[in-house]
């Protein structure tokens, strides 16, 4: 009994004594966790950007890339609504089509630069066909790399499958890898985003979803702690609880936020700054609609959105490629910007909104 409470006590204050950028690391994530604004997530892998820009006829190059990224990062005002933007590595150490760094563009804006850093999924061997997420090989060099490059915040996205269990195993690993992660961005200075991403794919019920990300969210939690991890200098990026896109019973927005706000406040502790949700393929005005519910009355967290799809997809179409649409392209980003900030103040109304924003973009087993 003696030795063990010793022990206790003689155990350093672990935010202070492990991690030297521990100030700086809660700054960041409270900046990125402002009030009326949320994260622009344009991290696509090249392979999934070049997804997108086939979907508007256009080639997978370099510039092509370069110049859609130039649209989104030089939206006039887009700081207002955006606090921080997650990169792919090309975007991070690339000039607009105008030849300024997109960080410097970026920082002009008042928009922290995040960083990409997971290597992507690949199957886990002994699980029930489930995927575990690759990227801590040599990630402390990169993820100083990167803070030298002007990343204040990184992201790794590791996946749950519903569907396909999910495995013990599989949870497991998704927990530990985003806890080494976490940890090891930490001590590079950069703000980790924890995303395990329960999948939509499939046709089970909210509960379902409710049951599994609570299975999910405890294991990060204890892996985070066990991993020393500072959690006043990391930020979360959770799927909204709702039901498998098959499902044939709908959720209200007032459900949704009812089941993920029961279900934060069950498994994230208060010293958490900021909860940024991805949109999975819901569409641009459902993700907002359920954002908005979630901030109806005061949370204990800054409870905001980190969407690539539904912020993008009217203005990737409206762009299409073409010079001659960039301005109204940047005016479309700016509108969902805009709302996503209204619904993280509790106050969007959902007027006025395109038929195109409504549309839906689930897809089977999306890769990112
Ligand atoms: P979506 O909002 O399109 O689901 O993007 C998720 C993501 O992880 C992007 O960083």
């Amino acid at each position: 009994m003696a030795a063990a409470s010793a022990t206790l006590n003689s155990s350093p204050v672990i935010d202070k004594f492990k991690c030297s950028y521990a100030d700086e690391l809660v700054k960041t994530a409270k900046t990125v966790a402002s009030p009326g604004r949320g994260i622009l997530a344009m991290d696509e892998s090249n392979a999934t950007c070049g997804k997108r820009l086939d979907s508007i006829g256009l080639e997978n190059t370099e510039a092509n890339r370069q110049a859609y990224r130039t649209l989104l990062v030089s939206a006039p005002g887009l700081g207002n609504y955006i606090s921080g933007a997650i990169l792919f590595e090309e975007t991070l150490y690339q000039s607009t089509t105008e030849g300024k760094k997109m960080v410097d563009v970026l920082l002009e804006q008042n928009i922290v630069p995040g960083i990409k850093v997971d290597k992507g999924l690949v199957p886990l061997p002994g699980s029930n066909n489930e995927s575990w997420c690759q990227g801590l090989d040599g990630l402390s060099s990169r993820t100083a790399a990167y803070y030298q490059q002007g990343a204040r915040f990184a992201k790794w996205r590791t996946v749950v499958s519903i569907p396909n269990g999910p495995s013990a195993l599989a949870v497991k690993e998704a927990a530990w890898g985003l806890a080494r992660y976490a940890a090891i961005s930490q001590d590079s200075g950069l703000v980790p985003i924890v995303e395990p991403e329960i999948l939509l794919d499939g046709d089970h019920g909210i509960d379902r979803t409710f049951e599994v990300a609570q299975k999910v969210w405890a294991e990060v939690f204890f892996y985070l702690a066990e991993n020393n991890v500072l959690f006043e200098g990391i930020l979360l990026k959770p799927s909204m609880v709702t039901p498998g896109a098959e499902c044939k019973n709908k959720a209200t927005p007032q459900q949704v936020a009812d089941y993920t706000l029961k279900l934060l406040h069950r498994r994230i502790p208060p010293a958490v700054p900021g909860i940024m949700f991805l949109s999975g393929g819901q569409s641009e005005v459902e993700a907002t609609l359920n954002l908005n519910a979630m901030n109806q009355s005061p949370n204990p967290w800054h409870v905001s959105f980190s969407y690539a799809r539904a912020l993008q997809n009217t203005c990737l179409k409206t762009w299409g490629g073409r010079p001659e649409n960039v301005k109204a392209a940047q005016d479309t980003l700016l509108v969902r910007a805009k709302a996503n900030s209204l619904a993280q103040l509790g106050k969007y109304t959902g007027e006025g909104e395109s038929e195109e924003a409504k549309k839906g973009m689930f897809v089977k087993g999306y890769v990112y």
